[in-house]
């Protein structure tokens, strides 16, 4: 009896070898006929054997010979782009390389010239959407689809996206970033002068966002604790924007946002049946806020399509939900008849605006702030442009069309920019060669043909910090850096290209379009077509086209600076985000400055009996701990402080600063 079992466990095990020995063969096979560089790894790094037991592998395989691993462990490693930055492309001698696993070829460049291409090239490489499937559980929508349904999301989606409505955006980032102040200082603090010490920014600033976001994706009017709803507001919006939870409802709108985006993952895992009966706390809150959610956008939706249909003029102000709505109910949708979404995608569309636009633009403030406090003397020159521009003007007073381009493009653009390119939320854009035929790349002046359905990771946030397509000169804040690229100098976008030693050689390149040629394999038999392609920078699909501010700027190379990805996919939000970064830094930078808190070193008394350099090296130490803390960011969705990690800061009033406006410390 036991002989026949053993006899198929053997037979299964051996296949299983074969299969997992002959797969990884073909594949490295593969990687070489690419003619790119490539490295053997033994699995996948994106299986989910690998990402669930990584920790127990890794110190493991360290344990061998360093020869056996050192090729090839670093990828294997998330988030390896950003802990490791330029050292792996250098070993390796070049920018863009293939990773061939028993089930997978993977493609990572950090090449301008390679994500200028590739992000250029919708059809040819499309979005990894199965990456994104999980996000289409509200209802599909523009970010997780591709071709012809992702055209149709995307043009009914963009209407919203225009001037008019970033000016109302910016008015409600500016009054979302004083309830933000007043909460931090309070009366106590505007008589000292200076809030406590803030622990982590991260709390505040991912409710700045989420309250914007609430306003920017339904147009609801979000508060902060002890403010309250204008007396004469309509009684639907007050149901929604209250702090409370309305008759029916176990949390408000608000907190079933952030808790349904807080525990996406476990919502994403487990179905609500599961959810409500294990018994954890995270299991219930995932589940009351699921449910919570569901229902407001079920509501949300039957309100908006009664008032859509009740015809009365569309409400002043943005509101995506609704404007999708009036895409499907409106009187002059009615007329015409293109494509529309349905009830599903227009809840999965507002969803995802939500996903898309809070934990990102709550993370590029979070960071910006702690910059700024990181690097007194960026700070000074900000706030040097803010009075320039605005001198003691009331925030309320500022004007979007008179102020927003040079807010952009002074010292607050360069700020925001700095950030997003040494800590970009998406730290890796994925795409994939299209699964419909193998497809040709010019890379450095050589044809490569890459495979059809190959993973391609965009490597974002180490284009950022290439020395081949940045100008770079000596590091004075980190001695012994090869560049000043880790550095946090915003002065940066006021450089010439040509003044520094950059590389800009793969610039022209970059720039120009491309002759590629498409092999087709069809049965064995491969059929070479040359195509002509032009790169279409110009091609519009929806969104802001213009850029954000004068040419006398730098600009980087193309596909070296991808924050918001670039091409047809690009962020639809980018314009809304870089005005609500403007608003925001240049309310709390007008009258207020942030500082490194100290607490940890020293008391209040003590600072207050330093001298200047004694104070000089204390701050020194705080500067050098936040830098150390930032360099340990980490993604599950976006690029931030995880594991309680936090830089501690305080607010002060300016011309009570304790250290930034010290000349002596950068
Ligand atoms: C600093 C803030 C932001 C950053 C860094 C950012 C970054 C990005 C990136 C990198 C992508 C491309 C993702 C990919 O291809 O895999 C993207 C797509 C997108 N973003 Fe943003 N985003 C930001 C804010 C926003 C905001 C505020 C909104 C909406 C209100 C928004 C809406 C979208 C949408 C709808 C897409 C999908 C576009 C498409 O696939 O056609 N984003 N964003
Ligand atoms: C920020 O980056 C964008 C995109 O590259 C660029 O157009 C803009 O000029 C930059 N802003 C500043 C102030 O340099």
């Amino acid at each position: 009896m036991a002989f026949p079992v053993l006899a198929v466990l053997c037979a299964g095990l051996g296949l299983a070898i074969y299969k997992y020995i002959s797969g990884w063969r073909r594949n490295i096979a593969k990687a070489r006929k690419t003619g790119l560089v490539y490295i053997a790894v033994p699995i996948s790094p994106i299986s989910l054997l690998w990402q669930l037991t990584f920790k127990i592998w890794v110190p493991l395989i360290q344990l061998l010979p360093r020869s056996l691993w050192e090729g090839w462990l670093f990828v294997m490693i998330p988030e390896w782009g950003y802990k490791t930055g330029q050292t792996h492309f250098d070993r390796l001698g070049t920018e863009t390389f293939v990773l061939a696993s028993p089930t997978r070829l993977m493609l990572y460049t950090q090449s301008a010239e390679v994500i200028h291409r590739m992000t250029q090239r919708r059809e040819a490489f499309p979005k990894d959407v199965a990456l994104y499937g999980i996000l289409s559980m509200f209802g599909h929508n523009v970010l997780t689809t591709e071709g012809a349904v992702w055209r149709v999301h995307r043009k009914i989606t963009s209407a919203s996206f225009n001037e008019k409505n970033a000016a109302h955006t910016f008015a409600e980032a500016i009054s979302q970033t004083r309830g933000m102040l007043d909460t931090w200082f309070g009366p106590e603090g505007e008589r000292t002068g200076t809030t406590k010490t803030i622990r982590s920014l991260e709390h505040d600033t991912m409710t700045w966002a989420l309250n914007i976001i609430g306003y920017v994706g339904f147009g609801l009017r979000l508060l902060w604790p002890g403010q309250t709803l204008p007396k004469d507001i309509d009684p639907k919006l007050a149901k929604y924007g209250s702090l409370d939870a309305p008759p029916g409802y176990t949390m408000s709108f608000a907190a079933s946002v952030a808790l349904t985006l807080e525990r996406i993952v476990t919502i994403l895992l487990f179905p609500a049946t599961v959810l409500r009966v294990l018994p954890f706390k995270w299991a219930r809150e995932a589940y009351e806020a699921k449910v919570n959610y569901l229902k407001y956008m079920d509501e949300f939706l039957r309100d908006k399509i009664e008032e859509t249909q009740g015809g009365g003029a569309p409400r002043e102000g943005m509101d995506i939900m609704g404007q999708l709505v009036q895409s499907k109910y409106g009187h002059r949708a009615a007329k015409e008849n293109g494509p529309k979404l349905d009830d599903s995608e227009i809840v999965g569309n507002a969803f995802i605006m939500t996903v898309a636009g809070h934990e990102t633009t709550a993370n590029t403030l979070h960071f910006s702030l702690v910059e700024l406090a990181t690097n007194p003397g960026a700070q000074r020159r900000l706030q040097q442009d803010i009075d320039g521009l605005f001198g003691g003007a009331d925030p309320a007073t500022w004007d979007y069309e008179k102020h927003i381009n040079a807010l952009l493009a002074s010292h607050v653009g360069a700020c925001v920019n700095e950030t997003l390119r040494l800590v970009p939320p998406v730290t890796v854009v994925p795409k994939i060669v299209s699964p419909d035929a193998d497809q040709a790349i010019r890379i450095d002046g050589r044809t490569h043909v890459l495979p059809a359905g190959m993973s391609c990771s965009l490597m974002a946030v180490c284009a950022h910090r290439n020395p081949r397509w940045w100008p770079t000169r000596p590091s004075e804040r980190t001695p012994g850096a090869p560049t000043d690229l880790d550095d946090f100098l915003p002065e940066r976008w006021y450089r010439t290209r040509d003044e520094d030693g950059a590389a800009g050689g793969g610039a022209a390149a970059a720039a120009t379009a491309t002759t590629t040629t498409t092999t087709t394999t069809k049965g064995g038999v491969a059929a070479a077509a040359v195509v002509e392609e032009d790169i279409d920078d110009r091609a519009d699909y929806g969104g802001f086209q213009g850029s954000d501010v004068s040419a006398a700027l730098y600009r980087p190379v193309r596909g070296s600076y991808i924050p918001f990805s670039d091409g047809p996919r690009s962020c639809l939000g980018r314009r809304i985000a870089m005005v609500e970064m403007g608003a925001v830094l240049a309310v709390i930078f007008q009258r207020y400055s942030i500082e490194l808190a100290v607490d940890d070193w020293a008391s209040d008394e003590q600072v207050a009996a330093m001298g200047p350099a004694e104070r000089r090296a204390l701050y020194r130490r705080a500067q050098a701990r936040s830098t150390e803390t930032i360099r340990q960011a980490d993604s599950v969705l976006t690029l931030k402080l995880h594991g309680g990690r936090h830089v501690p800061v305080r607010l002060v009033k300016r011309g009570m600063e304790r250290f930034v406006s010290d000349p002596e410390l950068v």
